[in-house]
């Protein structure tokens, strides 16, 4: 048993978990760990190779261990795949965590993933994609976050900064 994670960063892809993670542990002096480089680590091979190798079901089941994993284990800052809180049992873990989700618009998100073939769900018409995709998880981000966070137009810093107010980690 482990104290648990200090934050859990949760949101969409490009909502800037991973650049906004490090920050966080480094302000925090606190490791930082990230999910979807777990499974990429212990694959062997990229999540985009995943998907198309195995499909998204795959995926899926590699990630609801790995986020389980870490939650078990890491005490510092961990971020969790966009499509990580699909899962029921993902959000029950969740529950009672320092979760933050980072919320961003659709134009930032346009803006900022574009057309990154490294995100596999948004190969093809992103912006649709996008909304398809917040249509379907906005209520779980939300199920699951003690804080949200907005992104649009701020630095990682400003996020950062924000992330440690709202969860009430300033003198940590
Ligand atoms: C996904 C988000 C990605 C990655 C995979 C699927 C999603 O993680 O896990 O491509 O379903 O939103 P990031 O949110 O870290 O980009």
């Amino acid at each position: 048993m482990t104290g648990g994670p200090l934050v859990v960063l949760v949101g969409p892809m490009g909502s800037g978990k991973s650049t906004v993670g490090a920050l966080l542990a480094e302000r925090l002096g606190a490791p930082y760990r990230d999910t979807d480089a777990d499974i990429v680590a212990a694959e062997g091979r990229e999540i985009s190779d995943i998907f198309v190798e195995d499909g998204e079901e795959r995926f899926r089941a590699l990630e609801k261990a790995a986020v389980a994993a870490a939650v078990a284990e890491h005490e510092g800052v961990l971020a969790l795949g966009g499509g990580a809180v699909l899962d029921a049992g993902t959000r029950a873990l969740l529950a009672g965590l320092p979760v933050a989700y980072l919320s961003m618009d659709v134009e930032e998100a346009v803006r900022r993933v574009g057309l990154g073939v490294a995100r596999p769900l948004l190969a093809v018409n992103p912006r649709r994609q996008w909304r398809e995709l917040m249509d379907a998880r906005r209520h779980l981000y939300e199920e699951v976050a003690r804080a949200v966070v907005a992104t649009d137009a701020r630095t990682p810093e400003e996020v950062a900064e924000a992330v440690l107010d709202a969860l009430e980690l300033k003198d940590a």
